[in-house]
C-alpha cells in the first residue's frame, strides 16, 4: 500500500475516510502496527509515562524522543511518523523550536512534529513551518501543562476556554499546520472544531465527530491495568496475557519441564 503523507491525510478528511493513529516507541511494535495498516504513528512524549515510568510527560528529553523515534522509523514502511517535541524544547524561543524539530527530522527520521498549545506558541510553529517541516497541533488537555491545570479532567467545558480553543484551532490551520490533536474535550466542541477547519482533527477523548482517533498503544492493548478513563477502549488484555505467559514459564523452569528434548541440542 502507498505511503501516508500529509497530503493524503487531507484527502482522507475531504473524502470522509477516518484516520487511525496510535503511539509507538520501539522498532518491534512499530513494525506490527505499521504492517497492520495504521495511518499515523506518533512517538508521543507519553513515552515518559509508559516507557520510562515517570508520573508526567515533563521529564522526557529531546534525546530520549530521538532514541524512540529513530527506533520506530526503522520499523515502518507506510505510516506517517510524527514525533512530539517534548516540554522545554520549543516554548522558550522559536529558534530553539526549529532546532528541535530539525533534530527530529534529521536524526530520528520523523516525517512531522507535534507541539502542544495555541497562540502562546504561534511563533515557534511558524518558524518550524518555514523549514518545510510539517507541524501537528495539540489542544485541549495538553499534558505538558498539567501543573497549570492541576487535574486531568475534561478541558474546555466553559465558554471562554472553548472559544479560545476554537480560535487556536483556526490559527493553527491558518499558519499551515497539517492536523490537530484534540485531547479530552466535550464531543460537541470537537465536532465544531472539525467542521470549522479543513485540516484533519484527530481526537482522544473528543468523541466520534472528528476526522480520526488516537490512543496510547499501551493503554489500548491493556498493558497498564490501572488506567481506565472513559475514553479508553481496551482491545486486548496484555497485562493478563503477559502475566499468564510469564507465570507458565516460571513454573516450567522450576519443574524442569522446560526445556524438553526437542528444545535441546
Ligand atoms: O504523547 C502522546 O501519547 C500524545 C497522544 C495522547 C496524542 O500526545
Ligand atoms: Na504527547
Amino acid at each position: 500500500r502507498k505511503k501516508v503523507t500529509t497530503h493524503r491525510l487531507r484527502k482522507m478528511k475531504e473524502n470522509g475516510e477516518k484516520i487511525a493513529m496510535l503511539t509507538a516507541y520501539d522498532y518491534s511494535m512499530a513494525r506490527i502496527l505499521d504492517a497492520a495498516g495504521i495511518d499515523i504513528l506518533l512517538v508521543g512524549d507519553s513515552a515518559s509515562n509508559v516507557m520510562a515510568g515517570h508520573e508526567t510527560t515533563l521529564p522526557i528529553t529531546l534525546d530520549n524522543i530521538i532514541y524512540h523515534a529513530s527506533s520506530v522509523s526503522r520499523g515502518i514502511n507506510r505510516s506517517l511518523l510524527v514525533a512530539d517535541i517534548p516540554f522545554g524544547f520549543y516554548q522558550g524561543d522559536s529558534k530553539e523550536a526549529l532546532k528541535s524539530a530539525i533534530r527530529l527530522m534529521k536524526e530520528a527520521g520523523a516525517h512531522a512534529v507535534k507541539v502542544e498549545g495555541g497562540q502562546e506558541i504561534k511563533e515557534s510553529v511558524e518558524r518550524i513551518l518555514t523549514a518545510g517541516i510539517p507541524v501537528m497541533g495539540h489542544l485541549g488537555l495538553t499534558p505538558q501543562s498539567i501543573y497549570k491545570f492541576g487535574t486531568y479532567t475534561v478541558r474546555a467545558k466553559e465558554k471562554s476556554e472553548a472559544e479560545k480553543l476554537l480560535r487556536d484551532a483556526k490559527m493553527l490551520e491558518e499558519v499551515g499546520c497539517f492536523g490537530i490533536v484534540l485531547e479530552k474535550i466535550p464531543a460537541e466542541l470537537a465536532k465544531q472544531v472539525a467542521e470549522s477547519v479543513s485540516i484533519p482533527v484527530i481526537g482522544i477523548g473528543a468523541g466520534p465527530d472528528v476526522d480520526g482517533q488516537v490512543l496510547v498503544m499501551h493503554d489500548m492493548l491493556g498493558i497498564n491495568n490501572e488506567f481506565h478513563p472513559r475514553f479508553l477502549r481496551k482491545y486486548a488484555n496484555l497485562h493478563e496475557q503477559i502475566t499468564n505467559a510469564v507465570s507458565s514459564y516460571i513454573e516450567d523452569v522450576r519443574s524442569s519441564s522446560f526445556p524438553n528434548e526437542s528444545e535441546s541440542y
